[in-house]
């Protein structure tokens, strides 16, 4: 095997011994420790998303999940400080929730090109445009955003949330493939706004062709964050955990994830039988968050996320009406 330089931990390398080689082990398992150490001395719990690399999703974290399930816990964690190891806006959420508690995000600058996409002035104008018109807003998006919107939605929870409205017309923001690939499943009216991700804007119609052709067989798992055309050529589309689930549930015997990298080595060491095909695409904002800067938040509590008062409470509202659907 190896010898770590923190052998009490090295029991842990069974669970990413698929994708992390033996040779890597050490330079993690000495982080890995201490931040075991410190979260109970801190009294501290780690949210990891889906699209965490394996050493974090597998080995320090309390719960993994996609948007929706990482803001459900949220609301239910019991310790003094959530580490969010994720992008800014899923702490921002996560601090929405427990206004009370202490949010730590291992790295401030974990941001998101949907998030990005779109300002709380936008949101304004876009109402005075449409005057009446709900205003559904994917997690993906600031607190400033989100307090200018009358629902959040995340991937997992889209279309439900868009008919709980019962309204003929919605504004959903910000992200516009997700628009398009609900509006093509409902028949309320969807007024997009042009916010993409950039991870999976890059899958084409054509790369889902030629995965086809070169891996016989293969059954294609897509985001709905994938353009249109990507979802109409995959034999399933849902959220990061629906994914999880379709794999876990039909077991098929060759696979793609099309979205994220983490997401196929994460999955493919629970079902060692399965063949992940990898073509993907990193998150240069997830990739922000590693063991060192997860251990040294924990070590000297950065970076705590705060938001004005003003903006939480109306931003709140909006999560909460979400979680109530
Ligand atoms: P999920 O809510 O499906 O996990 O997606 C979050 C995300 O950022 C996908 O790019
Ligand atoms: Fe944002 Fe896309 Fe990264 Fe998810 S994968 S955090 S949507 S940029």
């Amino acid at each position: 095997m190896f010898a770590s330089t923190a052998p009490a931990v090295d029991q842990l390398y069974a669970r990413v011994r698929r994708v992390i080689p033996p040779i890597e082990w050490p330079v993690f398992a000495e982080d890995i420790e201490a931040i075991l150490a410190l979260k109970r001395a801190r009294n501290a719990v780690i949210l990891a998303h889906n699209y965490q690399t394996p050493e974090i999703f597998h080995c320090v974290a309390d719960i993994v999940g996609d948007s929706l399930a990482l803001a459900r816990e949220a609301t239910k964690v019991d310790a003094d400080i959530i580490v969010l190891a994720g992008v800014h806006f899923m702490a921002e959420t996560a601090k929405l929730l427990n206004p009370a508690k202490t949010v730590l995000i291992p790295d401030p600058a974990a941001g998101c090109s949907l998030a990005a996409s779109i300002t709380a002035a936008d949101v304004r104008l876009l109402r005075q445009r449409y005057p009446g018109v709900p205003v559904v807003t994917y997690v993906n998006s600031s607190a400033a955003v989100k307090a200018e919107s009358d629902i959040c939605c995340t991937s997992g929870n889209a279309r439900k949330v868009v008919e709980s409205l019962g309204a003929a017309r919605v504004i959903m923001l910000p992200d516009e493939y997700l628009a398009q690939n609900i509006a093509a499943e409902t028949a309320v009216e969807i007024i997009t706004w042009a916010g993409h991700c950039e991870v999976h804007e890059r899958f084409s119609a054509a790369d889902i062709r030629s995965l086809r052709t070169d891996h016989p067989g293969v059954v294609v798992l897509a985001h709905p964050e994938c353009p249109p055309e990507v979802v109409a050529e995959a034999d399933f589309t849902g959220s990061t955990a629906a994914m999880i689930d379709y794999v876990g549930t039909h077991r098929p015997t060759r696979v793609v994830l099309v979205t994220e990298c983490s997401m196929s080595d994460n999955v493919a060491v629970q079902h060692p039988d399965i063949e992940f095909v990898r073509p993907c695409n990193l998150c240069p904002h997830m990739k922000r968050i590693t063991l060192p800067k997860i251990r040294r938040a924990l070590e000297t509590m950065t970076h705590p996320v705060t938001i004005d008062p003003a903006v939480a409470a109306h931003a709140r509202r909006a999560v909460e009406r979400m979680l109530a659907v």
